[in-house]
């Protein structure tokens, strides 16, 4: 049987800065209330005319370049995200084949918001183990600025705009392999965080974003009390049913929505600090992209070694949830 193994990062941020001192100015906030609140001191935000898909064939760039794979290796692009190039066709995943000349490769979206990227792990993983395909590049890239309402202090603080590639082939050696993803889903709490128009569920006037309600609306202190709560439910029981301790694991890499609730999830695992992979203070929350913008971070600064244990975990619209155990395993 073939496994699963997670071979490369790499990621991309667009250049400007979005500070919560620039913010303030433009709705009612303040630097110390962002700050204490979610831990976010500043996010990116993508050039007017960079597309989702351009950041995210320049984070599949670096990821294929240093899985030492060829475009043309590859058999399936997945593309994680919410906020594609275009509405309804064609997906940012064959968008992204086109502008990176891949002419062997399947390619689709996931749209399972800030879980994205777990999720299309999980289809990555599958896929390859199937016997299906042998290199499956994955890549989480959002550009949130485009629907974030700038005048909605409850939202705007949140969000940047960013990508993370990473691929992931086939191996027989077992003890490489991703050993195990947990995903779920609950429509029940669809309402908690949702663009609510600007699909064919409602009347909408595409031209007109804030008419049509195609920006993110959130519910807040609700989402935050079930994120923490899911998530902490969710990994316990994947390090229970795969026998594994917290200490094993030597990088939780959550995804980047909120200081606090990676706080509370991290202590009530009983976590260190050193083992907690903290980029939300300087990005935000990126949704799909924020788990391999996290990952490149410990890879590029030299901290994530072939072999060492990495849990995944996200939460996000839907309600979907995920997390992985994945040791990070470079082609030799
Ligand atoms: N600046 C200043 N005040 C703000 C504010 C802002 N940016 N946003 C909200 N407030 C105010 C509210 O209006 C409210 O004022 P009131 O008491 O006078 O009514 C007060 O702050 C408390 O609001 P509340 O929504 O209860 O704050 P909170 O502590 O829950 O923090 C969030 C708000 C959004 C930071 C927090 O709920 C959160 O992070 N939730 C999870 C969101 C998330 O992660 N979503 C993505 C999931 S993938």
């Amino acid at each position: 049987m073939a496994y699963a193994a997670f071979r490369s990062i790499g990621a991309y941020v667009p250049e400007k800065i979005l500070t919560n001192e620039e913010l303030s100015k433009m709705v009612d906030t303040s630097d110390e209330w962002i700050t204490k609140r979610t831990g976010i001191k500043e996010r990116r935000i993508a050039a007017k005319d960079e597309k989702t898909s351009d950041m995210g064939v320049e984070a599949a760039k670096i990821a294929l370049q240093r899985s030492g794979l060829d475009a043309q290796d590859i058999d399936l692009v997945i593309c994680g995200t919410i906020s594609p190039d275009y509405f309804c066709m064609p997906s940012t995943a064959t968008v992204i084949t086109g502008k990176l000349g891949m002419k062997n490769a399947t390619a689709f979206d996931i749209s399972a918001a800030c879980t994205g990227f777990i999720y299309s792990l999980s289809v990555a993983k599958a896929f390859i183990e199937s016997g299906m395909n042998k290199n499956v590049l994955i890549i989480g890239a959002e550009k949130l600025s485009a629907i974030t309402d700038f005048t909605d202090r409850g939202t705007c603080i949140l969000f940047g705009d960013g990508a993370g590639a990473a691929v992931i082939s086939a191996t027989n050696n077992k003890d490489e392999a991703i050993i195990d993803i947990h995903t779920g889903a609950d429509g029940s709490y669809a309402d908690l965080l949702m663009t609510p128009n600007g699909g064919t569920g409602s009347a909408h006037d595409a031209l007109d974003k804030e008419a049509a309600g195609c920006y993110m609306q959130m519910k807040g202190n609700e989402t935050f009390k079930v994120a923490v709560r899911t998530l902490t439910k969710d990994v316990k029981e994947i390090l229970a049913v795969n026998n594994i301790e917290t200490s094993s694991i030597k990088h939780f890499v959550p995804h980047q929505a909120n200081l606090r609730i990676i706080k509370a999830v991290g202590e009530a695992l009983n976590l260190k600090d050193e083992q907690v992979v903290l980029t939300v203070e300087k990005y935000g929350n990126t949704s799909g992209a924020s788990i391999p913008m996290a990952i490149n971070d410990i890879y590029e600064s030299g901290k994530l070694q072939a072999g060492e244990l990495m849990l995944l975990d996200a939460f996000g619209g839907g309600l979907t949830w995920g997390s992985a155990l994945v040791p990070f395993s470079p082609f030799k």
